[in-house]
């Protein structure tokens, strides 16, 4: 195995970096007392707390530096990961810091661009929440970035590393389901947390909370707890559920049939149960023309979100093809059923002697057989499951972290990521301008 000497100092050699850095930030420390990636976490919430976990759960990493902007969160991670742990609530800080080789950014989706962006360009590798950014307009900038500064970025959308999602890409190719016509995706919810209801802490105050770090590059507004606490429900900080949910369909989607994104996006919905103030729908339904390529036939797509589904959380996938249907969620299940001729019931309108003619051949092509348990056929259904306490978001982490040794592809990179934000982003141009937008995916561009 590499030594943690020589794949940082690969690291740094193959960096080819072309934007203003200084040179004693853009090399990763060249020593260290273990061999494990020193990770950073950066916005230690919900998410971020996850990842940290998902990734020392690989065991190639150790957490040495956390950055928030509630004390709490501060204080939970010295709880977790030890009193000794840096903390601050000034990313840059962070940044400027060499015993640190990659950070995981798990702030709200409007800080996603700009810490990824000054991430590189210190010279760390990035492992960046879903959605990569908050506007169309972020992508081509992140994408630069890393190309600019060579250094590893992985996007979180972590059922990309799924072994249900690499079975699922496995049978689409393998013409399970002969040619693909439409693909319906879905994510409701029927929970307040599910609906962002999260919880605020009693404590939630101007004292605890960097209101004025938090807000970044957002309109100013005065303190609100809710703002801070459940800042999905505001365009200022948040990407409403396109952003949230649609964007992991996206990604499961691109992974699974090799799809780079659509070329026509319109969504409807609207503000129908968690009339809470939010200023995002909590319904939205998408409609996508996928055109074709060398990867898949032109396809239809159809996503939904419905946060009062009136029933349990559910999201999943059906691939609809000439001669099957595959479903996709925690399990694949692929069902053959190659349309065959029947006698339909016009038979019944010709004639005595053409309906005969008509049986006696398709009898000598399909015998008829009796119903009988012997005669029963057996289903052309396969399901496939992953083991028991399987998690893609391990996988994901272990990608990266093998990524920043080897300095080899990470499965989900910043064109990756963005082919899925963008249409997602998209999404919410045409709610919210109710039109039709077009997108040029190979370009990563709106059109007209
Ligand atoms: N991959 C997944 O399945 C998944 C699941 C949930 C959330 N996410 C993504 O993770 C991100 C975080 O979501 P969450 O639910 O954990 O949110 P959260 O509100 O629980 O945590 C975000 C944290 O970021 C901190 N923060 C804000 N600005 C910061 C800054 N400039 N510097 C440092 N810290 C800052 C906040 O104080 C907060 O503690 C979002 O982008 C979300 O889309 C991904």
């Amino acid at each position: 195995m590499t030594s943690r000497r020589e794949f940082l100092t690969t690291a740094a050699a193959g960096a080819g970096l072309s934007v203003s850095l200084q040179a004693s930030q853009s090399k990763p420390a060249k020593t260290s007392a273990n061999d494990k990636v020193q990770i950073a976490l950066i916005g230690c919430g919900g998410m971020g707390q996850g990842d940290a976990r998902s990734s020392t759960a690989t065991g190639l990493t150790k957490i040495v530096a956390a950055c928030d902007c509630y004390d709490g969160r501060l204080q939970h991670m010295k709880e977790t990961y030890g009193p000794l742990l840096f903390t601050t609530k000034n990313y840059e800080e962070i940044l400027a810091r060499k015993d640190i080789d990659a950070v995981i950014i798990g702030t709200p989706d409007h800080w996603h661009s700009k810490i990824s962006i000054d991430a590189m360009k210190a010279g760390k590798d990035v492992y960046c929440e879903k959605p990569m950014v908050q506007h169309v307009d972020d992508g081509a900038p992140v994408v630069a970035a890393q190309r600019a500064t060579n250094r590893i970025m992985q996007v979180g959308s972590q059922r990309v590393s799924s072994v249900i999602y690499k079975k699922a890409r496995e049978l689409y190719q393998s013409g399970a389901i002969g040619k693909l016509n439409m693909v319906e995706a879905w994510w409701d919810r029927n929970s307040a947390t599910g609906a962002w209801e999260y919880t605020v802490p009693p404590d939630a105050n101007t004292d605890t909370c960097d209101w004025n770090t938090f807000q970044g590059r957002a309109a100013k507004t005065d303190w609100d707890a809710n703002r801070f606490f459940r800042w999905r429900c505001y365009r200022d900080y948040g990407t409403g559920v396109a952003g949230d949910l649609f964007v992991h369909l996206f990604s499961g989607l691109h992974f699974i049939t090799g799809a780079i994104g659509p070329t026509r996006v319109f969504a409807t919905g609207g503000l129908r149960f968690w009339n809470d103030g939010r200023d995002v729908p909590d319904l939205l339904i998408g409609l996508y023309d996928y055109p074709q390529t060398a990867e898949h036939p032109a396809f239809n797509l159809v996503l939904r979100v419905n946060f009062e589904s009136g029933a349990q959380e559910s999201s999943g996938f059906r691939f609809t093809g000439s001669d099957g249907i595959m479903t996709v969620s925690d399990k694949v299940t692929v069902t053959g059923a190659p349309p065959e001729t029947e006698p339909g019931y016009t038979i019944g309108t010709f004639s005595a002697a053409e309906q005969e003619a008509f049986l006696k051949a398709y009898h000598a092509k399909y015998p008829e057989t009796k119903a009988s348990p012997e005669n029963l056929k057996a289903a052309k259904e396969m399901t496939y499951q992953a083991p028991p306490k399987y998690s893609d978001h391990i996988d994901h982490h272990r990608n990266f972290a093998m990524a920043v040794r080897s300095r080899k592809p990470v499965v989900e990179d910043p064109t990756f990521g963005f082919r899925a934000a963008g249409p997602a982003l998209l999404s919410n141009m045409s709610y919210f301008e109710n039109r039709v937008v077009e997108w040029d995916p190979a370009a990563m561009k709106i059109k007209g």
